[in-house]
């Protein structure tokens, strides 16, 4: 393992590999559904252990996407606060609060009429779907979506409904459709031409065994006693730039990663898990930031950090994972970016240091700016801050919170 610490940019670097590289080490819960520019449980698993010293503290996640913080912290028995713009999100991460047992799950799903008879579907309907579904695994996917949207508030059903979303498109026969990718939901015609070209068509699946398969799965490893704690969570989707609802210090540690300079358009990757959540209306009326603009991403981050320092308490800290992007044809340091913002707009904090996680390279130089050898492999920088006074004090001129660390590391 390597190790090496730098002060670069007036605080220290860390490349160490903080936590493994393998593939599904972590509780088989994580594993449930993908999540597109999720992190690795190990992420958190790690800053939890470092930074979370009493069970009484409590774990944030302002971006939770499909909520591998909160359920970190849940499993390593932490209260957890969950927010994200996203509904889906909020569907994911709510309906794991509180988790069925095999028999009251089995029981629930049972009395789910999958097989009811149902007018044929629509036109348009059909060119929407039947790419994706055999027209009777179709009907049981339209029988299941209709009991939810009956039963929203049940959270038996919630959970089957939440295992029926991991299994909707993917690439291997446990899932509903024919072979789609996993993240994220193609377009019907992208679909079409996917069927054409790999000369396939979708065949029948039953989707109550698949589900019943999947619960086991995920639950392969048993749940800790204390995941009890999950009771006491608090889910929000709330834009991240205005956290009204969350009181001022009152957060003790905030793992997160903000969405990137990119160009995921949540609403269009997610058509078809917004159409099964009943969520379609929802989605698209949020307006989610799409931010290909360095300028409009750094007043986003601004705004989001002054969020997350006036929610987090004294002496708490803020670890953000964000990674390297291309940006007008040059790679770009997000790290460097969001540290510099810090330093120049907030003086109640610190950059306490930054934390890249990584395993192999050839030179030593490369622990710096290039991570490995692969071309456009996004690393793990994770920049951690510390809140070092309760007031918010937005800097003008004197750039104080530089002295101070100068001198403390240096
Ligand atoms: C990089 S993903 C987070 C993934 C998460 N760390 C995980 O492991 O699943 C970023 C998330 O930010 C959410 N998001 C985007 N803009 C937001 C905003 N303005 N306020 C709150 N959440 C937002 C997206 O819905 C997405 O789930």
């Amino acid at each position: 393992m390597l190790s090496v610490k730098r002060i670069d940019e007036n605080y220290p670097v860390y490349v160490q590999e903080f936590w493994t590289n393998k593939q599904r080490q972590m509780h088989s819960m994580h594993y449930s559904i993908s999540y597109r520019a999720s992190f690795k449980p190990e992420l958190p698993n790690y800053f939890i252990q470092k930074y979370a010293k009493d069970l009484s503290q409590v774990i944030m996640d302002p971006f939770s996407g499909r909520g591998t913080t909160i359920l970190q912290a849940n499993l390593m028995g932490f209260r957890a606060i969950h927010n994200d713009l996203s509904p889906i999100s909020f569907f994911i991460v709510k309906s794991r609060q509180v988790i069925p047992d095999f028999e009251e799950f089995l029981h629930r799903l049972r009395k789910i009429p999958f097989k009811k008879h149902r007018k044929e579907p629509n036109k348009q309907e059909k060119e929407k779907f039947y790419p994706f579904y055999h027209p009777d695994t179709f009907k049981e996917i339209l029988n299941l979506r209709e009991e939810y949207i009956h039963n929203k508030e049940d959270p038996v059903l919630r959970y089957i409904v939440f295992i029926a979303l991991t299994r909707l498109h993917g690439h291997s026969d446990g899932f509903f459709s024919v072979y789609s990718f996993p993240q994220f939901s193609v377009s019907p015609e992208a679909q079409r031409r996917n069927n054409v070209k790999r000369n396939i068509k979708p065949e029948y699946k039953d989707i109550q065994s698949r589900i019943i398969k999947k619960y086991q799965t995920d639950h392969k490893d048993e749940l800790p006693k204390h995941y009890r704690i999950s009771k006491w969570n608090e889910y929000y989707q709330l834009n991240s730039t205005n956290l009204y609802l969350i009181p001022d210090n009152y957060v003790d540690l905030i793992i997160t990663s903000p969405p990137f300079l990119d160009k995921v358009d949540y609403v269009k990757d997610n058509w078809l898990k917004a159409w099964f959540l009943d969520l379609e209306e929802e989605m698209n009326s949020i307006s989610f930031g799409i931010y290909r603009d360095l300028e409009e991403w750094k007043e986003f981050m601004k705004k989001s950090l002054k969020e997350m320092i006036r929610i987090i308490k004294k002496f708490g800290r803020i670890v953000i994972e964000v990674g390297e992007v291309k940006y007008k044809k040059q790679k770009l340091y997000l790290d460097n970016v969001l540290a510099d913002l810090i330093q120049k707009n907030f003086s109640n904090v610190v950059v306490e240091e930054l934390n890249i996680n990584s395993q192999k390279f050839t030179k030593l130089s490369n622990c710096w700016k290039i991570m490995n050898n692969e071309k456009g492999t996004n690393t793990n920088r994770c920049l951690v801050i510390k809140k070092i006074h309760s007031e918010l004090v937005i800097k003008n001129s004197v750039n104080q919170s530089r002295l101070f660390l100068v001198k403390k590391y240096l």
